[in-house]
């Protein structure tokens, strides 16, 4: 089978880091995997080119590929051009017309960093957990949503949380899949003690495990339960659902377990082609296109081909390759090859390029 990969490495580090996932895949291209790559422009190097932060050929690439993988956009070269076409909007374009609602950000730490946590180190060595945040619904954009001003001077201001069945469903969908392909359990998170849209989230969540998924273990957890349990005991988790509004809070907890935004990866995940049974797929560095560093090869890629990493498990099933893949960056970690952001006291850190190097010299050896 062959996979289709577009590359958008975008602005700043981003083309540094996708140099070093194009290593990677030209070595599981050697060993027989059927990678096809194409590469483009996003962001403010496609503003550069072509006025806008995303051609329509791009997209339309994009939709053609089995997964996207993008650098990161963004930087103060673009900070006065029109809005519409600012960088960030390709990103916006991109995860709209793909209509990608389950956002994938998984906490892993790593042995070899587990001092750099906020946590002490027995509560997180080898945390392995994924946040699964429904992205295009909730309170950020429920209506009405509105600030008024009152005829007695006060001023009001409104949310509103609204969740439906459709959305519910498939965002538990991807969080049960994605738990099958791991360790067999869900958690899912919202406050139904307080919130109807925790109510119908609870509700539609049992009903599709007990349909579809009973053989995966399924509990709830109150959100603020939830971002305890996180702090305290992390490891008790796998894969944890939960809405816009929570999963933005909790992810961003989770990534204090792990260390620096150097190493860690995202997806953002589509519907299921009824089909092919295919996900539309964007991974993505949580990290933006640090300007304050770019271009002198001393960015961490290791969000970056974590990312690639997260299309291996889920856009493709190459279950083994990512298996290798985490063991090959696990290694060069332990082994203390790392760059700036992440060596330890009295380390010498190493650039970009070393680091991908290492990667696919441990691919080999493993
Ligand atoms: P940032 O994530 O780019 O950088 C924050 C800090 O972390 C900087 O000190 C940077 O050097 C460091 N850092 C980030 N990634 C690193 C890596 N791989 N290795 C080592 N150090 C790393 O966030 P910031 O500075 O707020 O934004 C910079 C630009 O990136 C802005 O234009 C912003 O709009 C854009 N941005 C783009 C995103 C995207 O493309 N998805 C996401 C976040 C920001
Ligand atoms: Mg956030």
């Amino acid at each position: 089978a062959t996979h289709k990969l577009l590359l958008l490495p975008g602005d700043g580090i981003g083309p540094e880091v996708m140099r070093e996932v194009e290593k990677i895949v030209g070595w599981f291209r050697k060993r027989g995997v059927g990678f096809e790559t194409e590469t483009d422009l996003v962001g403010g190097s496609a503003y550069d080119a072509h006025k806008v932060s995303i051609t329509d050929a791009a997209m339309a690439r994009a939709d053609a590929a089995d997964a996207v993988l993008f650098g990161a956009v963004g930087g103060p070269k673009w900070d006065g051009v029109p809005y519409e076409v600012r960088p960030e909007a390709g990103l916006l374009r991109l995860r709209k017309e793909l209509g990608l609602f389950a956002n994938l950000r998984p906490a892993i730490c790593y042995p070899a960093l587990a001092d750099a946590s906020s946590l002490k180190r027995e509560v997180v060595e080898g945390l392995d957990i994924v946040i699964v945040r429904e992205l295009t619904g909730g309170v950020y954009f429920g209506e009405p949503k509105e600030l008024v001003t009152l005829e007695n001077g006060q001023q009001r201001a409104v949310d509103t949380q609204v969740y439906t069945t459709g959305e519910i469903e498939r965002i538990t969908r991807v969080a049960f899949d994605l738990a099958k392909k791991r360790r067999n359990k869900v958690s899912s998170s919202e406050k139904s003690n307080v919130m109807k849209t925790g109510v119908l989230w609870r509700q539609v969540v049992s009903r599709i495990h007990k349909a579809e998924f009973s053989d995966v273990a399924l509990e709830h957890v109150l959100a603020d339960n939830c971002a305890m349990q996180l702090v305290k005991n992390p490891k008790q988790f796998d894969v944890i659902v939960t809405d816009n509004l929570f999963g933005d809070i909790l992810s961003d907890i989770a990534a204090m377990l792990t260390g620096s935004l150097g190493m860690l990866p995202s997806a953002s995940l589509g519907a299921e082609d009824p089909q092919t049974g295919k996900r539309k797929a964007l991974y993505e560095p949580v990290h933006g296109s640090a300007p304050d560093i770019a271009g002198r090869g001393l960015a961490n890629p290791i969000a970056m081909i974590g990312s690639f990493g997260m299309a291996l498990r889920y856009s493709f099933g190459l279950l083994d390759e990512a298996d290798r893949l985490d063991k090959a960056i696990a290694n060069v970690l332990a082994a203390g090859i790392r760059t700036k952001d992440i060596a330890g006291p009295g380390m010498n850190a190493v650039g970009t390029q070393d680091v991908g190097d290492a990667i696919v010299k441990e691919l080999e050896a493993l």
